[in-house]
Order: structure tokens, then sequence, then C-alpha cells
């Protein structure tokens, strides 16, 4: 029976690089798409940018651009990102978009009209200065359990508190420094617990995976809260059709925007939208997502879909987090590799390969070891699978460049054949890994076949070109076979081997009967070795300097590894360090970084991070507060000559105004290295420009 489906990967947010992360779910995704196609299913694939929400609207402004000129550019690197790794989206969208605003306005209407929404005020912090409240992640201060300075509003990474940004001790706002004041303001509530029956139900239905099941029992059991759906302006994103200067919170819009997305779709293709989405629909609809966002599609988003009249997902399929060579993605240690970086260096295949290899139905967490990627992929890709074809091919174009009219091991053929059964059962279920490695033993027994029947050897008897036209018949056949097992995950070789077969490798059942007495095409290499020196190269030199300033952004920006936060709370994670952007050139030379001498140095009253300095850069004074009391103390910085940003901007703090930043440099761990000029220089020259 041929199915309906529809698709979709989470949608990146706008304000960064996709990276390595982020292809492991396009991967994923996509590897099932186009396997679902090759069934004959009709099988669509949408995604999107998620465009709205705070973080995008401050970088946009650190930009000094509108938001809608940073999604846009944002967008623009995006998909050609995704249409480099071979990402085969039907449409990708924003969710800044009429269609996404039309539903969205849709679907909050009938859940208001069914009940299911609550006013309520709310009592959170609020930036003077920047003239807006604060989300949680926007405001650092003391933890309230243990003390810890420089700790996030909402928890402690030190002792692992979580808390209310009411608790925090001496909260300043990230954005402009200065200490927020509280302010109440009403928000609007969509009402989780009303359908918890309805989630307990949809969650019995399908086959789920056992460690998402166990985590959203534990949600039941810790109950389900109201969500607030609502933020208050400035913000960019969807102002609430009945409440003036308030707006939809970026979450409430973004799952939305996969059917924003499908809507562009339809009526792109003239399909029905509500042939996939009216209660009773009997297509199926999956969101592949990692991990970190099971909450919101687990629980929020069915909710918000039943409450507003229309289907669930049939299922939310979830996937675990990238890490390479064994540690979480980090820009300090160079590997924050961004999809950009990658395409600079490497084609796309081997990373699908690679990833495919890792995948399976589970939530966790993969490894990319690059000494692994090389070898896996030079000896499965290169050593086995192309080399069937590359073996075989040249004898055939010596002996007429046709296929044989029979195969001389047809039981083998059709071991081979049978094998797309099982293979097939392993995409389906997401278990990747186990289909590559299916695929690559069958690989294995072809290479076995060719080098026993030695068409090299046979080729120097002309008595016997029959035999060697048949035993590359049948090798070729062979590879055909696996060609086609591999074609969701290697769909550019697939193309070129189809061209060379003369035969579209487009249909998953083609194999049941060989290719005989066909013309071949020019055999072409379809794969190259990969080289070890060209792919260490992924990762960057290591080891960042870091302009230290109490909770600025500049440091977020410039020293990740600190600033860095798990995703462990996704509130607004997009804030997270880990996603911020790269510098240019341009912005580089923007700095006018000094040589500075320190004249004084002491601790600062209340504050147990912060040491004051009185610097003298070429006779000018100039006082900094420099987060760096944990590695010094002020004796050892009297007299001592240090780099300085000279022009940024004065900050005005608790303590007084800080008239610059002094660079250090800095790890994964807490160790900072102030960065002194190199003492044969003559300091009079030592300005950088
Ligand atoms: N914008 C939200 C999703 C909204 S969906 C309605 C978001 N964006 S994200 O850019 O932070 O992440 C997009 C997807 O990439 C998420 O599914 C996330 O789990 C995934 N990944 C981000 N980093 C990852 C790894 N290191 N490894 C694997 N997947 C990761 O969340
Ligand atoms: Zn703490």
């Amino acid at each position: 029976m041929l199915r309906k489906i529809l698709v979709t990967s989470a949608l990146p947010y706008a304000n960064g690089p996709l990276h390595l992360g982020h292809l492991v779910e396009a991967v994923q995704t996509d590897v099932w798409v186009r396997f679902q196609r090759m069934l004959g299913h009709d099988c669509l694939y949408v995604c999107a940018e998620d465009a709205h929400g705070t973080p995008i609207m401050i970088k946009a402004q650190s930009e000094g651009i509108t938001p809608e000129a940073l999604i846009a550019r944002v967008a623009e690197e995006h998909r050609r990102d995704y249409r480099e790794f071979l990402i085969g989206h039907d449409q990708f969208h924003t969710t800044h978009s009429p269609e996404n605003q039309e539903v969205t306005n849709l679907l909050y209407q009938r859940v208001r009209d069914g009940g299911h929404i609550t006013v309520r005020s709310v009592r959170q912090a609020f930036d003077e200065q920047a003239g807006m409240f604060l989300p949680d992640r926007y405001i650092k201060g003391e933890c309230p359990r243990c003390g810890a300075a420089e700790q996030y509003g909402d928890s402690c990474e030190s002792c692992g508190a979580t808390y209310s940004s009411t608790d925090i001790k001496n909260p300043l706002s990230t954005i402009t420094g200065t200490p927020p004041v509280w302010r109440e303001s009403e928000h609007y509530f969509f009402q989780l617990g009303q359908f918890e029956k309805t989630l307990r139900d949809w969650l019995q239905t399908g086959a789920r995976q056992p460690q998402v099941r166990a985590k959203l029992e534990e949600w039941f059991e810790a109950g389900l809260k109201d969500w607030d759906i609502s933020r208050d302006a400035p913000y960019f994103g969807f102002e609430i059709p009945d409440a003036p200067g308030k707006y939809f919170y970026v979450w409430f819009d973004a799952p939305i925007g996969y059917l924003g997305s499908f809507r562009a779709l339809c009526k792109q293709r003239g399909l029905d939208f509500d042939e996939y989405w009216r209660p009773d629909s009997t297509a199926e609809v999956y969101h592949f997502i990692g991990k970190d966002i099971s909450y919101f599609h687990n629980l929020f988003w069915p909710a918000v879909l039943h409450g507003g009249g229309m289907r669930k997902p049939t299922a939310v399929f979830v996937h675990g987090f990238l890490t390479i060579n064994g540690a979480k993605m980090s820009k300090s240690r160079g590997t924050f590799i961004t999809a950009r970086r990658y395409l600079d260096l490497l084609p796309p295949e081997p990373l699908r390969y690679y990833l495919a290899g890792k995948l399976d139905s589970g939530i966790d967490d993969m490894d990319l070891s690059l000494d692994d990627f090389v070898a896996r992929v030079n000896s499965d890709l290169v050593g086995k699978l192309v080399n069937i074809a590359s073996r075989c091919a040249g004898f055939i174009a010596r002996g007429g460049g046709q296929l044989a009219a029979a195969l001389p091991d047809p039981a083998l053929y059709h071991e081979f054949a049978a094998k797309r059964t099982v293979i097939a059962a392993h995409y389906e279920a997401r278990e990747y890994s186990t289909a590559t490695r299916e695929i690559m033993a069958l690989a294995d027994r072809a290479n076995q076949y060719v080098d026993m029947h030695k068409p090299w050897t046979l080729a120097k008897d002309p008595a016997r070109s029959a035999e060697v036209l048949a035993v590359c018949t049948q090798g070729i056949n062979l590879f055909r076979v696996l060609m086609s097992y591999l074609a969701p995950v290697l769909p550019q070789m697939a193309c070129s081997a189809a061209k060379f077969l003369n035969d579209p490798l487009s249909r998953w059942d083609a194999v049941e009967t060989p290719l005989l007495a066909s013309p071949l095409g020019k055999y072409e290499p379809l794969a190259i070795r990969l080289d070890p020196k060209q792919v260490a190269q992924l990762i960057e030199p290591a080891a960042g300097i870091a302009a230290v300033a109490p909770t600025s952004p500049a440091q977020a920006a410039a020293a990740p590894a600190q600033a860095a936060s798990p995703r462990t709370n996704k509130r607004d994670a997009a804030a997270s360090a880990e996603t911020a952007g790269n510098a240019n050139i341009a912005d580089f030379t923007k700095l006018d970084l000094r040589v500075a001498r320190v004249i004084e140095a002491s601790l600062v009253e209340g504050s147990d991070k912060l040491l004051q300095l009185t610097l003298d850069v070429g006779g000018e004074t100039r006082n900094v507060f420099s987060g760096i009391r944990a590695a010094y103390s002020p004796e050892q910085l009297v007299g001592r000559h240090v780099l300085m940003i000279y022009n940024l901007e004065p900050r005005k703090m608790r303590f007084g105004v800080s008239e610059g930043m002094v660079l250090c440099a800095s790890g994964d761990g807490p160790e900072l290295f102030l960065l002194s000029p190199d003492a044969a220089l003559p300091l009079a020259c030592a300005s950088r420009r």
C-alpha cells in the first residue's frame, strides 16, 4: 500500500551557522525520506528557519541591522549548506512568514476558544536601560545555593541548582550590565495539564522509543505545568491577535512553522493541507528532533495540535547528540565544526556515510572521531564498494562495453537481491548503522567473488574473454544492488553510478531483476580516498583569546568555553554562545588593541570575581574591571604589561565605569592567562596600527 507521509527536521535557529550536529539530524531525516521515496511512497520533507525570539533580536541589534535582514542572510547560508550536503527538502521556509502567522493565529484562537488559555501576572526582571524584560538566560548573578558567581538566571553550572531568576543574588543584565528591576506584567499561559489524558493516550500509540517513553513518564509524574506562551514587546515575533503589545513566545510558533512551511508547499504544488492535518487524517506525520527538544515535541506540541482541532504526529523520532573526538563540540577546542568549514575542505558524502554508520533508533550520543572517519570511509566506500565497480568496469569496456546476457552465478545475485527486505526494515526502523553493516558485509562477499575469479588473470588468455565478461557482469550487478541499497545515504554517488550503469537506481525493488545485455556508460571514479591531513583541518587550532570583563556579551563570544551553557535548558538556548557567529577581518580591524602597563590593581568590594585595574596606556590612564580574580592576585599584576581593547565602549557597572578590557587566553577549564607583549618589543611601537 502506498503511504502519504510528511516528514520534518527541527527548525534551525536563524542566528548562527549550521554545524555538524545539525547535520546529524538533517542526514538522519534525509536518508529516511529518500528511502521512502525509493519504495514509491509519497513522502514530503519540510523544514524552515526558526526566526523569532530574543536572541535573534539582540544579535540583529548588535550588528546594527534589522532582524529581517539577519534572518534573511542566515537563511541563505543555511539553504546553501543543506543543499551542498544533499539534503532534499521539498520546502525550506521560515517561521517569519504569512503562512506561519496564519496557522499560528488559527491554532491560538482555537485553543483560546476551547478554554485552554489563562492569563496571569508574572514578576520578571526588567532591564531599564535596554527597556525590555529579560529572559533568564540574559541574567547573570550569584547562585542562591552555593554562591558561585556568573551564573545564569535559571540554573547554576557549578552546583547544578535550578531556581527562579527572582532568587539569584546580585543579578546583572547581560545586555547592558546594569542591575535589573522587578516588574509585573500579564502573561498568557497554555494549560498543558488539561491535556494529560490525551497525551498519555497518544504516547501509547505507535512504537515509542523506550528512553523517550521513560522520560515522559517522569514528566507526567512531576505534573504538567501551565506553559507561558507570551512575551512582552519589544520582541521579534508575531503579535498576539487579541493582546496588543504581547507576542507569541518563539517556541509557540516554531513547531507551527512545520505547518506554515507545509502550507507554503501546498500552495506551490496544489496539495490539500487539510488532508494531512485534519484530526482523522490517514497521512503519516513524523518529526525528527534532538533529545534536547523532546519536551516541546512530545508534550506541548501534540497538546496544541489537539486543542487546535488538528491531528497529532504519528511519531516523534528523537536522536542523540554528536560529539567530536569524544567530547562535546567546543569552540575553544576548535571542534565546533560548521557545515561550511566541512564543505570548504571535503565532499559531503563521506560524512553522510559515516553518520549513517553511527545512527540508530536510540537517543545515545554518537561520536565523530576523525581517525575513525578517515579509516571507515576509505575502507568501506573506496576499498570495498567502489572497488567492485572499478575492478570490473575496464574489462567490460574492453570487451565491447556491454554486459553479458546471463549471470554466471544467479544464486549469488538473488541472495544479494533478497536482502532488500531486511535492509529495508532497518532503514524503516532508522537502524542505519545495522543497514550499512549488512550492506558492507555484502560488499565483502562481492569482492571475494571478484578475487576468486580473477578477471585480470583470465583476461591474459584471449580464448577466455566470454568468461571475463561473465565474471565482470556478475561483479557489476552485485555493485548495482549495493549502490541501490546505499542510494538514500549516497545520492550523488548513486546518481553517477546510474549514469555509468544506464539504470536509474531509483526504485528499491528494481534490484529484483539483474541488469543484462545492456550497454554501460563511461566509468568515472565514484569516490576518492580521504586524506587524513585534509580531514585534520576540520579542527581549528585551539585556544581562543578572550577579552575578560564580567558578564559581557563580548566575552561570551570570544571565550565560549567559559560561557557555553549545556543545552539541557532549552528555554532560550539560542543565547548559548555555541551558536555565536564568526568574526571576519572587518570585525577584527574595528578593535584597537594596545599595550598598557598596570599601575594599580585591587580587589573589588562585593565581588569575588573582579579585580580593578588602573592602566597606563601611553600616558593616558584607564580604569578597567576585569574578571580575573580567580587567576591573579593584585600584587602579581602591578608593573606588568598587558594587552587591552582600547576602543571598547565604556560600560557602567555596579562598581564603577569600566573603560576597556584586558585580553586573556582561556581553555576549557577555569584557567586564564593574561596576554603580554613580547619583552623584546620596543613598547613605543606596540599599538596594533
Ligand atoms: N529552533 C529550535 C528547534 C525548533 S523545532 C520547532 C532548535 N534549534 S537548534 O538550531 O538549536 O537545533 C536544531 C536541531 O539540531 C535540534 O533538533 C537539536 O537537537 C539538533 N542539534 C543541535 N546540536 C546537536 C548536536 N551536537 N548533535 C545532534 N543534534 C544536535 O532547537
Ligand atoms: Zn550553585
